[in-house]
């Protein structure tokens, strides 16, 4: 990308950044024990989630990304959590990667479909002409508490996004750019011995060398958010952590899979296991 086209992507990361400590602020608290240890917090990827409608469908969003350089790797599908989604990756390659996913909301019930409707009725479509949409939060007045929650019994994914909206979801320490803490279980124990719970839903440690990618999240941190009737404290952002590998040819892996990023979603979860 040549200078002058935009904003360049290392402040578009740097608002993201600021925007998810915020959200998140373990994760912060988390990148500087490994700095204070010696290590180089690469990130690999960062996540976000959208509905598919009108006026942040993946399409609307997308040309913010493609403008900062990147370009489609290829596309993924959750059929049980109701999910699509793009991973685009940077032409400059040490770029982060980012992830983009939408919820099919044809798939959740009418009452639901009303509720989510009405939050995308509200959004003033001038927002989504500006990257900073990409940290914007909610873009529509608080739901209700039980709104959520009636959200959440159907969709998890979809009572996040109404109380958090649209901004990231995760970012990912780079555990390749990682020396002293070689795999996805060293790096979970440092989160471990820092009191940050651990994702355990389909195993600590998501994926295998295998599939060339292997994954570990923290459960996402929790935070008081307001609602229409009051401040109630829900998960808001995760810390992941991702080990890629090289295929047979010796290319890195430059995608995503999708059996461990289905479980990777569930960090949000209001349910938990552990
Ligand atoms: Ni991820």
């Amino acid at each position: 990308m040549a200078a002058g086209e935009g904003m360049q992507t290392t402040v578009f990361f740097d608002h993201l950044w600021t925007d998810y400590i915020r959200m998140a602020p373990r994760a912060a608290t988390l990148k500087a024990v490994f700095e204070r240890g010696g290590e180089t917090v690469v990130n690999d990827h960062v996540a976000f989630r959208t509905f598919d409608l009108d006026p942040i469908r993946i399409d609307a969003l997308e040309p913010h990304i493609l403008a900062l350089g990147y370009k489609r790797f290829a596309p993924y599908a959750f059929p049980t959590k109701h999910l699509t989604a793009w991973g685009y990756v940077h032409t400059e390659k040490w770029q982060p990667r980012i992830f983009l996913s939408a919820l099919d909301t044809s798939k959740l019930s009418p009452g639901a479909q009303t509720i989510v409707r009405e939050l995308c009725t509200q959004i003033d479509p001038a927002r989504i002409k500006d990257p900073s949409v990409f940290w914007s939060g909610r873009l529509w007045k608080p739901v209700t508490h039980a709104q959520y929650q009636s959200l959440l019994q159907e969709s998890e994914y979809a009572g996040w996004l109404a109380a958090i909206g649209l901004r990231p979801n995760h970012f990912t320490i780079s555990i390749n750019h990682l020396n002293k803490h070689p795999s996805v279980d060293a790096v979970l124990q440092v989160a471990e011995a820092q009191g940050i719970a651990i994702n355990t839903e389909g195993g600590r440690v998501k994926g295998t060398p295998a599939v060339l990618l292997e994954q570990g999240s923290t459960l996402a941190d929790q935070q008081p958010m307001q609602f229409a009737d009051g401040t109630f404290i829900v998960p808001t952002c995760y810390y992941e952590f991702a080990l890629r590998h090289r295929d047979a040819s010796g290319k890195l892996f430059d995608g995503f899979v999708p059996a461990s990023a289905d479980k990777i979603f569930e960090s949000t979860n209001v349910k938990r296991s552990s």
